[in-house]
Protein backbone atom coordinates (compact mmCIF):
# COMPACT_ATOMS: atom_id res chain seq x y z
CA UNK A 1 0.00 0.00 0.00
CA UNK A 2 2.60 2.61 -1.06
CA UNK A 3 -0.03 5.57 -1.48
CA UNK A 4 -1.98 4.94 1.65
CA UNK A 5 -1.28 8.37 4.13
CA UNK A 6 -1.06 7.65 7.79
CA UNK A 7 -3.18 10.67 9.83
CA UNK A 8 -0.74 11.17 13.02
CA UNK A 9 -1.74 13.31 15.66
CA UNK A 10 0.75 14.93 18.17
CA UNK A 11 0.35 14.56 22.42
CA UNK A 12 2.65 17.14 24.68
CA UNK A 13 2.78 20.00 21.64
CA UNK A 14 5.48 21.67 23.58
CA UNK A 15 5.57 25.20 25.61
CA UNK A 16 4.49 28.11 23.96
CA UNK A 17 7.84 30.43 24.92
CA UNK A 18 10.65 28.81 26.25
CA UNK A 19 14.01 27.80 25.18
CA UNK A 20 14.86 24.65 26.24
CA UNK A 21 16.93 23.59 29.48
CA UNK A 22 17.58 20.71 32.12
CA UNK A 23 15.22 21.79 34.15
CA UNK A 24 12.26 23.64 32.55
CA UNK A 25 11.57 21.44 29.76
CA UNK A 26 10.21 23.63 27.00
CA UNK A 27 12.10 22.37 23.61
CA UNK A 28 9.13 22.13 22.26
CA UNK A 29 9.74 18.84 20.55
CA UNK A 30 6.00 18.33 19.41
CA UNK A 31 6.82 20.92 16.67
CA UNK A 32 9.87 19.28 15.70
CA UNK A 33 7.31 16.09 15.25
CA UNK A 34 4.88 17.99 13.55
CA UNK A 35 7.69 19.58 10.59
CA UNK A 36 8.76 16.15 10.78
CA UNK A 37 5.60 14.85 9.14
CA UNK A 38 4.78 17.42 6.86
CA UNK A 39 7.68 16.65 5.70
CA UNK A 40 7.97 13.39 5.07
CA UNK A 41 5.52 11.82 2.11
CA UNK A 42 2.64 9.43 3.26
CA UNK A 43 1.96 11.39 6.60
CA UNK A 44 -0.70 14.32 7.41
CA UNK A 45 -1.25 15.56 10.69
CA UNK A 46 -4.83 15.50 12.12
CA UNK A 47 -4.82 16.34 15.29
CA UNK A 48 -2.84 17.82 18.33
CA UNK A 49 -3.68 17.61 22.37
CA UNK A 50 -2.31 19.40 25.55
CA UNK A 51 -3.91 19.72 28.67
CA UNK A 52 -2.66 23.31 28.56
CA UNK A 53 -5.03 25.64 26.50
CA UNK A 54 -2.04 28.40 25.68
CA UNK A 55 0.32 25.86 24.30
CA UNK A 56 -2.63 24.31 22.34
CA UNK A 57 -3.58 27.69 20.40
CA UNK A 58 0.23 28.76 20.43
CA UNK A 59 1.15 25.40 18.42
CA UNK A 60 -2.51 25.59 15.71
CA UNK A 61 -1.19 29.08 14.65
CA UNK A 62 2.04 27.53 13.60
CA UNK A 63 0.28 24.43 12.48
CA UNK A 64 -3.58 24.86 11.50
CA UNK A 65 -4.99 21.40 13.22
CA UNK A 66 -8.26 20.84 14.90
CA UNK A 67 -6.72 20.81 18.45
CA UNK A 68 -8.21 18.74 22.02
CA UNK A 69 -7.67 19.09 25.68
CA UNK A 70 -6.33 15.52 26.32
CA UNK A 71 -5.16 12.94 24.46
CA UNK A 72 -8.59 10.06 25.31
CA UNK A 73 -10.76 13.01 23.78
CA UNK A 74 -8.38 13.59 20.51
CA UNK A 75 -7.42 9.37 20.30
CA UNK A 76 -11.97 9.23 20.23
CA UNK A 77 -12.43 12.34 17.58
CA UNK A 78 -9.37 12.10 15.53
CA UNK A 79 -9.03 8.32 15.09
CA UNK A 80 -5.31 8.38 14.31
CA UNK A 81 -3.15 6.22 12.65
CA UNK A 82 0.26 7.42 14.39
CA UNK A 83 0.69 9.44 17.57
CA UNK A 84 3.56 11.26 18.97
CA UNK A 85 3.91 11.40 22.32
CA UNK A 86 6.27 14.64 23.37
CA UNK A 87 5.24 14.52 26.99
CA UNK A 88 7.46 13.44 29.62
CA UNK A 89 8.84 10.04 31.07
CA UNK A 90 6.02 9.61 33.89
CA UNK A 91 3.05 9.67 31.47
CA UNK A 92 4.05 7.53 28.48
CA UNK A 93 3.06 3.99 29.66
CA UNK A 94 -0.36 5.08 30.34
CA UNK A 95 -0.57 7.16 26.84
CA UNK A 96 0.88 3.89 25.77
CA UNK A 97 -2.00 1.96 26.38
CA UNK A 98 -4.49 4.66 25.37
CA UNK A 99 -3.24 4.15 22.08
CA UNK A 100 -3.38 0.75 21.98
CA UNK A 101 -6.83 0.27 23.09
CA UNK A 102 -7.98 3.21 20.67
CA UNK A 103 -6.21 0.66 17.36
CA UNK A 104 -3.12 2.92 17.10
CA UNK A 105 -0.97 0.98 14.87
CA UNK A 106 2.60 3.43 15.22
CA UNK A 107 4.08 5.24 18.53
CA UNK A 108 6.50 7.68 18.08
CA UNK A 109 7.24 8.09 22.10
CA UNK A 110 9.70 10.80 23.05
CA UNK A 111 12.99 9.47 25.38
CA UNK A 112 13.76 8.79 28.12
CA UNK A 113 10.96 6.16 27.20
CA UNK A 114 9.95 4.57 30.40
CA UNK A 115 10.58 5.39 34.60
CA UNK A 116 11.24 1.75 35.55
CA UNK A 117 12.28 -1.70 35.22
CA UNK A 118 8.17 -2.70 36.00
CA UNK A 119 7.12 -0.34 33.12
CA UNK A 120 9.65 -1.94 30.70
CA UNK A 121 8.56 -5.46 31.97
CA UNK A 122 4.54 -4.16 31.40
CA UNK A 123 5.20 -2.47 27.95
CA UNK A 124 7.35 -5.68 26.25
CA UNK A 125 4.24 -7.47 27.38
CA UNK A 126 1.61 -5.09 25.69
CA UNK A 127 3.53 -5.08 22.53
CA UNK A 128 3.93 -8.52 21.96
CA UNK A 129 0.18 -8.95 22.80
CA UNK A 130 -1.19 -5.74 20.64
CA UNK A 131 1.53 -5.43 17.58
CA UNK A 132 1.56 -1.85 17.80
CA UNK A 133 4.45 -0.27 16.21
CA UNK A 134 6.88 1.95 18.62
CA UNK A 135 9.73 3.79 18.02
CA UNK A 136 11.62 6.18 20.29
CA UNK A 137 13.56 9.20 18.25
CA UNK A 138 16.98 8.49 19.05
CA UNK A 139 17.72 10.20 15.42
CA UNK A 140 21.57 10.49 15.85
CA UNK A 141 21.54 7.78 13.84
CA UNK A 142 20.30 9.15 10.87
CA UNK A 143 23.06 11.86 10.93
CA UNK A 144 25.99 11.33 8.26
CA UNK A 145 28.27 11.89 10.88
CA UNK A 146 27.62 9.39 13.23
CA UNK A 147 26.53 6.69 10.61
CA UNK A 148 30.54 7.72 8.81
CA UNK A 149 31.84 7.61 12.33
CA UNK A 150 30.43 4.06 13.31
CA UNK A 151 31.39 3.24 9.89
CA UNK A 152 34.77 3.69 10.25
CA UNK A 153 34.87 1.90 13.91
CA UNK A 154 33.28 -1.19 12.09
CA UNK A 155 36.32 -1.05 9.41
CA UNK A 156 39.46 -1.47 10.82
CA UNK A 157 40.69 1.39 9.74
CA UNK A 158 41.77 2.53 13.73
CA UNK A 159 41.97 -0.94 14.79
CA UNK A 160 40.16 -2.99 17.18
CA UNK A 161 37.64 -0.84 18.98
CA UNK A 162 38.96 0.05 22.73
CA UNK A 163 37.06 2.94 24.16
CA UNK A 164 34.01 5.19 22.89
CA UNK A 165 33.71 8.36 25.10
CA UNK A 166 31.49 11.36 25.20
CA UNK A 167 30.34 13.84 27.16
CA UNK A 168 27.09 16.49 27.91
CA UNK A 169 28.03 19.59 29.51
CA UNK A 170 25.41 22.46 30.94
CA UNK A 171 23.62 20.43 33.24
CA UNK A 172 22.21 18.02 31.56
CA UNK A 173 21.82 14.64 32.67
CA UNK A 174 21.94 10.33 31.33
CA UNK A 175 18.14 10.39 30.59
CA UNK A 176 16.97 13.17 29.08
CA UNK A 177 20.37 14.41 26.81
CA UNK A 178 22.06 11.36 27.79
CA UNK A 179 19.90 8.19 26.86
CA UNK A 180 20.62 9.66 23.02
CA UNK A 181 24.16 9.11 24.17
CA UNK A 182 23.38 5.70 25.59
CA UNK A 183 21.62 4.74 21.96
CA UNK A 184 24.97 5.97 20.14
CA UNK A 185 26.87 3.95 21.81
CA UNK A 186 24.98 0.93 21.13
CA UNK A 187 24.68 2.04 17.55
CA UNK A 188 28.47 2.03 17.15
CA UNK A 189 29.38 -1.78 18.48
CA UNK A 190 26.07 -3.07 16.08
CA UNK A 191 23.44 -2.21 17.95
CA UNK A 192 24.03 -4.78 21.09
CA UNK A 193 24.10 -4.42 24.29
CA UNK A 194 26.31 -4.19 26.96
CA UNK A 195 26.96 -7.21 29.20
CA UNK A 196 27.51 -4.66 32.44
CA UNK A 197 27.80 -0.88 33.69
CA UNK A 198 29.03 0.86 36.32
CA UNK A 199 27.84 3.94 36.97
CA UNK A 200 27.96 6.61 39.99
CA UNK A 201 26.23 9.92 40.27
CA UNK A 202 25.71 13.31 42.63
CA UNK A 203 22.58 13.58 43.07
CA UNK A 204 21.13 16.65 45.78
CA UNK A 205 17.58 18.51 44.73
CA UNK A 206 17.65 19.23 41.05
CA UNK A 207 14.04 18.40 39.49
CA UNK A 208 13.70 18.43 36.09
CA UNK A 209 11.00 16.70 33.12
CA UNK A 210 8.85 15.33 36.05
CA UNK A 211 11.53 13.76 37.94
CA UNK A 212 14.80 13.96 40.15
CA UNK A 213 17.61 14.37 38.31
CA UNK A 214 21.22 14.02 39.43
CA UNK A 215 24.03 17.17 39.09
CA UNK A 216 26.92 14.82 38.26
CA UNK A 217 27.03 11.46 36.54
CA UNK A 218 29.33 8.83 34.93
CA UNK A 219 28.80 5.33 33.79
CA UNK A 220 31.21 3.12 31.53
CA UNK A 221 30.03 -0.24 30.24
CA UNK A 222 31.40 -2.97 28.37
CA UNK A 223 29.85 -4.55 24.49
CA UNK A 224 30.41 -8.05 23.52
CA UNK A 225 34.18 -8.26 22.27
CA UNK A 226 35.29 -6.47 24.96
CA UNK A 227 34.81 -2.41 23.25
CA UNK A 228 34.33 0.03 26.29
CA UNK A 229 31.90 3.27 26.82
CA UNK A 230 31.70 5.84 29.20
CA UNK A 231 29.95 9.14 29.27
CA UNK A 232 29.80 11.49 31.50
CA UNK A 233 27.01 14.36 32.72
CA UNK A 234 26.07 17.71 34.07
CA UNK A 235 29.47 18.83 33.73
CA UNK A 236 31.76 20.59 31.10
CA UNK A 237 34.76 17.84 29.99
CA UNK A 238 35.52 17.33 26.44
CA UNK A 239 36.96 20.70 24.76
CA UNK A 240 37.50 21.84 21.54
CA UNK A 241 33.75 21.06 20.25
CA UNK A 242 34.31 17.64 20.92
CA UNK A 243 31.09 15.58 21.10
CA UNK A 244 32.46 12.06 21.75
CA UNK A 245 35.94 10.03 21.01
CA UNK A 246 35.92 6.96 19.12
CA UNK A 247 39.14 5.58 20.42
CA UNK A 248 40.51 2.44 18.64
CA UNK A 249 43.99 0.56 18.93
CA UNK A 250 45.58 2.30 16.28
CA UNK A 251 43.77 5.19 16.28
CA UNK A 252 40.78 7.77 17.01
CA UNK A 253 38.01 9.36 15.46
CA UNK A 254 36.76 13.06 17.21
CA UNK A 255 33.09 13.56 16.43
CA UNK A 256 33.16 17.23 16.27
CA UNK A 257 29.67 18.98 16.80
CA UNK A 258 27.34 17.04 14.89
CA UNK A 259 28.65 17.50 11.51
CA UNK A 260 32.10 16.48 11.65
CA UNK A 261 34.78 14.01 12.13
CA UNK A 262 38.57 14.24 12.68
CA UNK A 263 40.07 10.73 11.85
CA UNK A 264 43.47 9.92 13.12
CA UNK A 265 44.85 6.54 11.11
CA UNK A 266 47.94 5.32 9.91
CA UNK A 267 47.02 6.70 6.60
CA UNK A 268 47.52 10.32 9.09
CA UNK A 269 45.02 12.86 9.73
CA UNK A 270 41.87 14.25 8.08
CA UNK A 271 38.69 16.13 8.83
CA UNK A 272 35.31 14.84 7.23
CA UNK A 273 32.51 17.17 7.05
CA UNK A 274 29.27 16.12 6.72
CA UNK A 275 26.04 18.63 5.74
CA UNK A 276 24.34 20.52 8.35
CA UNK A 277 21.68 22.29 6.90
CA UNK A 278 18.21 20.85 7.08
CA UNK A 279 20.32 17.77 8.46
CA UNK A 280 18.54 17.64 11.69
CA UNK A 281 15.01 17.40 10.44
CA UNK A 282 16.10 14.93 7.13
CA UNK A 283 17.18 12.84 9.94
CA UNK A 284 13.50 13.39 11.72
CA UNK A 285 11.70 12.40 8.23
CA UNK A 286 13.77 9.29 7.10
CA UNK A 287 13.17 8.17 10.91
CA UNK A 288 9.45 8.71 9.85
CA UNK A 289 9.54 7.18 6.77
CA UNK A 290 11.15 3.81 8.12
CA UNK A 291 8.55 3.89 10.96
CA UNK A 292 5.79 3.74 7.86
CA UNK A 293 7.47 1.22 5.95
CA UNK A 294 7.26 -1.13 9.05
CA UNK A 295 3.54 0.04 9.81
CA UNK A 296 2.92 -1.08 6.58
CA UNK A 297 4.35 -4.02 6.52
CA UNK A 298 8.06 -4.03 5.58
CA UNK A 299 11.03 -3.70 7.67
CA UNK A 300 11.25 -3.17 10.90
CA UNK A 301 12.27 0.00 11.33
CA UNK A 302 15.84 0.14 13.29
CA UNK A 303 14.65 2.37 16.24
CA UNK A 304 11.75 0.22 16.91
CA UNK A 305 10.65 -1.43 20.20
CA UNK A 306 13.04 -4.23 20.03
CA UNK A 307 15.98 -1.94 19.66
CA UNK A 308 15.08 0.81 21.80
CA UNK A 309 13.82 -1.22 24.68
CA UNK A 310 17.39 -2.14 25.22
CA UNK A 311 18.13 1.38 25.54
CA UNK A 312 15.71 2.26 28.24
CA UNK A 313 17.06 -0.76 30.08
CA UNK A 314 20.81 0.63 29.93
CA UNK A 315 19.64 3.97 31.24
CA UNK A 316 17.60 2.29 33.61
CA UNK A 317 20.42 -0.04 34.51
CA UNK A 318 23.15 2.81 35.07
CA UNK A 319 20.78 4.36 37.38
CA UNK A 320 20.13 1.08 38.79
CA UNK A 321 24.39 0.73 39.28
CA UNK A 322 24.23 3.70 41.33
CA UNK A 323 21.32 2.50 43.47
CA UNK A 324 23.29 -0.94 44.27
CA UNK A 325 26.55 0.09 44.50
CA UNK A 326 27.27 -2.67 42.20
CA UNK A 327 27.96 -3.23 38.61
CA UNK A 328 25.11 -4.30 36.88
CA UNK A 329 24.21 -6.76 34.26
CA UNK A 330 21.82 -7.33 31.21
CA UNK A 331 19.47 -8.23 30.90
CA UNK A 332 18.37 -6.56 34.18
CA UNK A 333 16.84 -8.80 37.11
CA UNK A 334 15.37 -5.44 38.91
CA UNK A 335 11.63 -4.97 38.87
CA UNK A 336 11.07 -1.73 40.77
CA UNK A 337 8.46 0.63 39.97
CA UNK A 338 10.52 4.07 40.51
CA UNK A 339 12.59 6.49 38.76
CA UNK A 340 16.06 5.38 40.24
CA UNK A 341 17.38 9.06 40.83
CA UNK A 342 14.19 9.26 43.43
CA UNK A 343 16.10 6.66 45.49
CA UNK A 344 19.35 8.44 45.01
CA UNK A 345 17.62 11.86 46.11
CA UNK A 346 15.97 10.51 49.11
CA UNK A 347 19.24 9.22 50.15
CA UNK A 348 20.50 12.38 49.34
CA UNK A 349 17.89 14.69 51.74
CA UNK A 350 18.31 11.60 54.60
CA UNK A 351 22.24 12.41 54.38
CA UNK A 352 21.66 16.26 54.74
CA UNK A 353 18.79 15.68 57.39
CA UNK A 354 21.55 13.92 60.00
N1 LIG B 1 14.26 13.32 20.74
C1 LIG B 1 14.84 14.46 21.00
O1 LIG B 1 15.85 14.82 20.41
C2 LIG B 1 14.25 15.37 22.05
C3 LIG B 1 14.59 16.73 22.07
C4 LIG B 1 13.98 17.54 23.05
C5 LIG B 1 13.11 16.99 23.98
N2 LIG B 1 12.86 15.64 23.94
C6 LIG B 1 11.99 14.98 24.95
O2 LIG B 1 10.65 15.34 24.71
C7 LIG B 1 9.93 15.37 25.94
C8 LIG B 1 9.22 16.72 26.02
O3 LIG B 1 10.18 17.74 26.21
P1 LIG B 1 9.90 19.26 25.77
O4 LIG B 1 11.06 20.05 26.28
O5 LIG B 1 9.53 19.34 24.34
O6 LIG B 1 8.61 19.57 26.66
P2 LIG B 1 7.80 20.91 26.84
O7 LIG B 1 7.93 21.27 28.27
O8 LIG B 1 8.18 21.96 25.82
O9 LIG B 1 6.32 20.45 26.48
C9 LIG B 1 5.63 19.44 27.14
C10 LIG B 1 4.16 19.61 26.76
O10 LIG B 1 3.40 18.53 27.30
C11 LIG B 1 2.15 19.06 27.71
N3 LIG B 1 1.52 18.11 28.64
C12 LIG B 1 1.85 17.85 29.93
N4 LIG B 1 1.04 16.91 30.43
C13 LIG B 1 0.19 16.54 29.43
C14 LIG B 1 -0.86 15.60 29.34
N5 LIG B 1 -1.22 14.84 30.37
N6 LIG B 1 -1.52 15.49 28.16
C15 LIG B 1 -1.17 16.26 27.09
N7 LIG B 1 -0.18 17.17 27.13
C16 LIG B 1 0.49 17.31 28.28
C17 LIG B 1 2.53 20.39 28.32
O11 LIG B 1 1.40 21.26 28.46
C18 LIG B 1 3.53 20.89 27.30
O12 LIG B 1 2.88 21.60 26.24
C19 LIG B 1 10.97 15.17 27.05
O13 LIG B 1 10.89 13.84 27.52
C20 LIG B 1 12.29 15.43 26.37
O14 LIG B 1 13.39 14.68 26.87
C21 LIG B 1 13.40 14.85 23.00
Amino acid sequence: MPNTTLRSAIVGVGQARGKGSPTTGSFRIGYVHAQMYGRTPGYELAAAADINPGNLAAFQEQFAVPGYGGIDEMLAAARPDVVSLCTYVGLHLGMIKACIAAGVKGIICEKPFVASPAELAELRALVADSGVKIIVPHFRRYLKAFARARDIYASGEIGERVMVTAAIGDGWDLSEWGSHWLDMFRFFHEDSMPQWVLGQARVTDRRGFGHAMEDHAMVFMQFPGGGRAAVETGVDYLNDSVTMILAGSRGSVSVIGEDRLRVYSKAGERIETYEKEDGFIAAWSDMAADLRTWILGGEPAPLGFDHVAGTAELNLGSYLSMVDGDRVEFPLKHTSREWPVEVLARRAHKGLAT
